[in-house]
């Protein structure tokens, strides 16, 4: 596998692989690894030639100081699982190299809509800070294909539309949400849980599940429904920052669970906040 922590050697690389006229598949990520990115790096062989994985802790699109702080860092395990699953290239861009004039001064991609609500409107300007990096990767990367987590369904979202919005030329593929054996989502956060969190934590798939489950038979308004699943939360020691049925392609509230419906839910265990959804059927 490849290093390559300046932009003059990826694009060394990548001019090579194309005047091989070689598939390059590209996975973004912030490192940590588990096999839920690993997932998406084994699906990103199958399909292209080439295999690219960033890991960059972007901090534009954190809005809290102590979550970036506290985000894990672990590259020499990272490089070995990513060694494992035959990546090609390794791309370890700094803070120089992403925002060399800064933060404050970079252009940004912004979705709206979709950028405002649910995770939008509990971290404000984390999606900006998503679409503008994912944007200038594409742009150093140039693959063919990007690979994302049906676990971030927001930002997958987001993503698409970012690349249909401005004729990106890449395509979007996405991948099921890898789990625990207690159904919790794998997120590199998780191991900032102690064990009793860690205990706890598994409820937040289980009450995704029983509102999909009540979906099915309830006559309670979706108000009740995401309320009563709030309180499960609650009940289960954590702090619910929302739980909600959404329609599953443009995220917009609805009024029956009738179509093609999501349910999404954030919540906090202490200071770790997690994310889950879960896709009516
Ligand atoms: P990160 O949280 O490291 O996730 C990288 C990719 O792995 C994302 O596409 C995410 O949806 C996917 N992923 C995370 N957990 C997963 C799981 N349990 N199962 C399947 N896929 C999973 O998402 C980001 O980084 C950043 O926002 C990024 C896109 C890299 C931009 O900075």
């Amino acid at each position: 596998m490849k290093i390559a922590d300046s932009i003059e050697s990826l694009t060394n690389a990548i001019t090579q692989w194309r005047e091989q006229g070689l598939s390059i598949a590209f996975v973004p990520t912030m490192g940590n690894l588990h096999a839920g990115h690993i997932s998406l790096v084994k699906e990103a062989r199958l399909k292209c030639d080439r295999v690219v994985v960033s890991i960059y802790v972007n901090p534009l699109q954190f809005n809290e100081a102590s979550d970036f702080a506290a985000y894990p860092q672990t590259l020499s395990e990272d490089q070995n699982k990513l060694g494992s699953a035959q990546t090609d290239l390794l791309f370890l861009p700094n803070n120089e190299i992403i925002y060399p004039d800064g933060q404050a001064s970079i252009s940004k991609v912004s979705v709206p809509v979709l950028s405002d609500i649910l995770e939008g409107e509990c971290r404000p300007g984390h999606f900006d800070g998503v679409a503008t990096v994912v944007n200038k990767l594409f742009n150093l990367v140039r693959p063919d294909i990007a690979f994302f987590g049906l676990k971030d369904y927001q930002q997958l979202l987001v993503i698409k539309k970012m690349v249909n919005d401005l004729n990106m030329p890449v395509q979007v593929v996405s991948m099921p949400t890898q789990r625990e054996a207690d159904g919790l989502a794998m997120s590199s956060r998780n191991s900032r849980l102690t064990s009793e969190q860690r205990t706890q934590a598994g409820q937040l798939y289980k009450v995704l599940i029983w509102l999909a489950d009540e979906c099915k038979t309830t006559t309670e308004s979706i108000a009740q429904l995401e309320q009563r699943a709030m309180s499960r939360l609650d009940e289960a020691g954590f702090q619910p920052e929302y739980v909600s049925l959404r329609d599953a392609l443009s995220l917009q509230s609805v009024d029956h669970p009738e179509g093609e419906v999501i349910a999404l839910a954030a919540a906090r265990l202490g200071d770790v906040r997690l994310i889950d959804n879960l896709i009516l059927k």
